[in-house]
């Protein structure tokens, strides 16, 4: 699989803000922190951090994220409004959603709060790292890894819950397409704010978990029931056996058979 690099993503990208400035490392720890350096360095919002390996990913509840080469792995450096913070998640997942139909004519659907799945099986994790001092966002930083070629089979840890795009088998490299798809309904996206209705409406329509049977955890409390409905925040209402109605704000859910 050829290397990744800068221009390669930049040429004929047509956004304003996002990916105005790419950076490209063929190997990273993680791009988060990559990201958090440039912001002290005073990188402007729309910066872009590429990896073509990480070797220390990580994901959301403090667990790993396995980025071997031939995967997305980036980081969108943002200087958001307080405001704009609930729909985060919202654009990040809906921009993965539509770069993964558009480069690999695949349809996703998104388990709340911000995972991609295809049948099922995880395909494209987001991390969303944010610094707040008072009612100011100093910056947000949206992590996006996508799994294009991953040997699924090959890690024991996520054998049965992940899912791949492609295999080493097939030789056209998506991920260029995918990237600049994927930027590029990133700043459509996020442009639309501070109106976020429309960001929430088009979010909700794509989540799988609404109507279903769900287990959430969200820091040492656990519920099952029925996921209701979503908020405009991204709170998840879920209605237990015993009728009461409970919200859950951040955490992670699982489908559970009907
Ligand atoms: C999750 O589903 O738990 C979130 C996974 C987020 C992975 C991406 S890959 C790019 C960025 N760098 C990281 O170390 N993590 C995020």
């Amino acid at each position: 699989m050829k290397e990744l690099s800068a221009p390669l993503i930049t040429s004929g990208l047509k956004t304003t803000l996002i990916g105005q400035n790419v950076l490209y490392y063929p190997s990273l720890s993680s791009t988060m922190d990559t990201a958090r350096r440039e912001i002290k360095q005073g990188a402007n919002e729309g910066t872009v951090i590429i990896a073509g390996e990480q070797t220390g990913g990580r994901g959301r509840l403090k667990r790993a994220w396995l980025s071997p080469r031939g995967n997305i792995a980036l980081s969108i450096i943002l200087y958001p409004d307080i405001t704009a913070l609930p729909y985060l998640i919202m654009i990040a997942s809906l921009a993965a959603v539509q770069s993964i139909e558009t480069a690999a004519g695949i349809k996703t659907q998104i388990k709340w709060p911000n995972d991609i799945l295809i049948d099922g099986k995880k395909v494209c994790g987001i991390l969303i790292e944010n610094e707040v001092k008072g009612n100011k966002v100093s910056s947000s930083i949206i992590g996006i890894g996508i799994n294009v070629d991953l040997d699924v089979a090959g890690f024991s840890e996520i054998a049965d819950t992940a899912a791949s795009l492609t295999s080493k088998r097939e030789k056209h490299d998506i991920r260029i397409k995918m990237i600049k798809a994927l930027l590029t309904e990133f700043e459509r996206l996020y442009l639309l704010l501070p109106d976020g209705k429309s960001i929430f409406e088009a979010w909700r329509a794509r989540l799988a978990t609404l109507g279903q049977r769900v287990r959430a955890t969200s820091g040492n409390l656990t519920i099952e029931g029925i996921a209701e409905g979503v908020e405009e925040s991204g709170a998840l209402a879920i209605r237990g056996a015993d009728g009461v109605v409970s919200k859950v704000v951040a955490g992670d859910v699982t489908l559970r058979e009907k």
